[in-house]
């Protein structure tokens, strides 16, 4: 066992060289390689056959309150199990109005101070959700904030290359038009997306010719809105037009999603993307289940909970687990160990 401070020396370590080599990127090799306008990540695993395991929650900063404890606790005991390799956050990371600055107390009242099992203290994948761009968006985006807590990484859209999975992390709120057309009282941070149409139009011709040019067997692609969903939000129907289709065309096997507060795994006969939404990190039990093909619902829980991703060169395999870290509901499928891209 590793005691507390070697622990927080190497995270200290990982995070340093993690900064570095995002700053590298974002200086030389990235703009050198103008094909490439999403930033790159290496994540070198950490076991020697290659395989990766993380956790994937969504929805959550709520400084512990509706839950979240009782979810990170759980998330504590299952990444240990499955000796996780780092966890995504699918976005509303702080409520109700994202965080107000780099100093904002929230960042450590519902992140730092909440997930503190140890087996949580590994890198941390997050997107953005609609309540984060209700605050400042910056301030999320910052490096600061990975000074406070080395766990801590957010872009707008990314990808993260962790050899046999290759991760296409989207910035999905600036799709949907209701934010732009009917904002209500709300008031959303839209500096750096704008002008909007070529803000989305770079997204998807990037995400589309990075998916082209991946050779990763699995392709799993990360949004805060869910494309396909019986949730109370239901399907968004700008990235069911413009996201879906290129994801599809270029074979992605999932796409995980928070946003509707719930579990839930949607599955269309006959082509092969599986829809996950893990929006169960705080505030859930809405009772809105929207009219849905029942063949195509592998899950819907409407409360509190996560979900695990194990992944080997052959299978994925993927569970939902409750507050008790009861698992919810299991699916997994497998793809031939030696077709790659290459013969093909
Ligand atoms: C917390 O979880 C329990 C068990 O699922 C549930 O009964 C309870 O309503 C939840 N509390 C809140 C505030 O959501």
């Amino acid at each position: 066992m590793e005691n507390k401070s070697t622990m927080n020396a190497n995270l200290l370590f990982f995070s340093a060289l993690f900064l570095v080599l995002v700053s590298c990127c974002s200086l030389s090799s990235c703009a050198a390689d103008a094909d490439h306008e999403l930033r790159r990540l290496q994540h070198a695993s950490a076991k020697a056959d290659g395989s990766l395991s993380f956790l994937v929650v969504g929805d959550w900063g709520r400084r512990g309150t509706y839950n979240q404890s009782r979810v990170a606790l759980q998330m504590g005991v299952i990444g240990e199990k499955l000796d996780i390799d780092f966890v995504i956050s699918t976005g509303d990371n702080f409520y109700d109005d994202g965080l107000t600055g780099i100093d904002d107390p929230a960042f450590e009242e519902s992140f730092s101070k909440i997930y503190t099992a140890p087996s949580l203290q590994k890198q941390w994948y997050n997107v953005l959700g609609n309540h984060d761009y209700r605050g400042n968006v910056e301030a999320q985006l910052s490096p600061v904030l990975t000074g406070l807590d080395g766990r801590w990484l957010c872009m707008r859209s990314f990808i993260v290359d962790a050899e046999i999975a290759e991760f296409f992390f989207v910035d999905t709120t600036p799709f949907a038009d209701k934010y732009f057309t009917d904002p209500e009282d709300h008031v959303y941070d839209w500096s750096g997306i704008l002008p909007r149409n070529e803000y989305l139009s770079n997204i998807l011709k990037d995400v589309d010719s990075t998916l082209k040019e991946s050779n990763a067997k699995w392709k799993i692609v990360v949004g805060h809105h869910g494309i396909r969903s019986a949730g109370q939000h239901g399907d968004t129907p700008e990235l069911v037009s413009q996201l879906l289709p290129i994801l599809e065309a270029n074979d992605v096997d999932l796409y995980i999603n928070g946003h509707d507060h719930c579990l839930q795994h949607v599955s269309t006969p006959n082509r092969p993307i599986q829809f996950l939404t893990s929006g169960g990190g705080s505030k859930a039990w809405r009772g809105v289940v929207m009219p849905y093909d029942p063949s195509e619902i592998k899950l819907y829980y409407d409360g509190q909970g996560f979900m695990s991703v194990q992944i080997t060169p052959s299978q994925v395999d993927i569970a939902f687990y409750d507050v008790f870290g009861n698992v919810l509901h299991k699916w997994g499928t497998s793809k031939d160990l030696y077709s790659t891209t290459m013969y093909m």
